[in-house]
């Protein structure tokens, strides 16, 4: 496999992400029978999301969201939505759909926000959880990897936009993350 120059080392690889994704969309497919709607925050969790769905053998759909945060904004509470569902969800069986839960604020506000327009089931599905920097606690059923507390880039993931189309997740060097490429 050709990995990228700017990338240490590739942290999961592309099999071992098809692998998982199988696996979760197995288990999703067997929760939700009569079918299943997927809402994914931009830009990060639309790779995971597109694969998900894939692999899903019950009826299924799913819609965007896209939020801004700006430092400590989802903290405090300041999140402008920049993207609202197109759909209404109210009564339907929602999973989130999130590429990475981190501090868990993004997740947390999300979350809080769904619940409020009165689906009838939500759960949340996160491709990596790196807990060493949770804040917030977020319920997450169907989760991909635990990852340690590194910098990682790809399959959705990114560094000032940058290395998003990674097939892999791959840690960067530091000179790429000092860089101003
Ligand atoms: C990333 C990721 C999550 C969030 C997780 O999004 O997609 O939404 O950060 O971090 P948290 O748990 O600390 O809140 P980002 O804001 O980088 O936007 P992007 O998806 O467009 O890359």
């Amino acid at each position: 496999m050709q990995v990228h120059p700017d990338a240490e080392e590739v942290l999961i690889s592309e099999a071992r992400l098809r692998a998982r994704i199988k696996k979760i969309a197995a288990e999703i497919s067997e929760d939700y029978p009569d079918g299943v709607h997927l809402v994914t925050v931009l830009k990060g969790g639309v790779f995971f999301l597109t694969d998900l769905v894939r692999h899903l053998t019950v009826p299924n759909s799913f819609d965007f969201m896209a939020i801004s945060s700006y430092g400590t904004a989802v903290e405090s509470g300041e999140v402008r939505i920049t993207k609202d569902l197109d759909e209404s969800i109210q009564g339907r069986n929602v999973v989130i759909v999130e590429d990475i839960v981190d501090t868990g604020l993004t997740l947390a506000y999300i979350y809080k926000n769904i619940e409020r327009r009165g689906p009838k089931t939500l759960r949340v599905a996160v491709l990596l959880d790196r807990p060493r920097r949770r804040i917030a606690d977020v319920p997450i059923q169907y989760r991909g990897f635990d990852i340690p507390d590194l910098f990682v880039v790809g399959y959705g993931l990114d560094w000032r936009q940058k290395y998003r189309n990674l097939p892999y997740i791959g840690v960067l060097k530091s000179e790429a993350l000092t860089g101003n490429g």
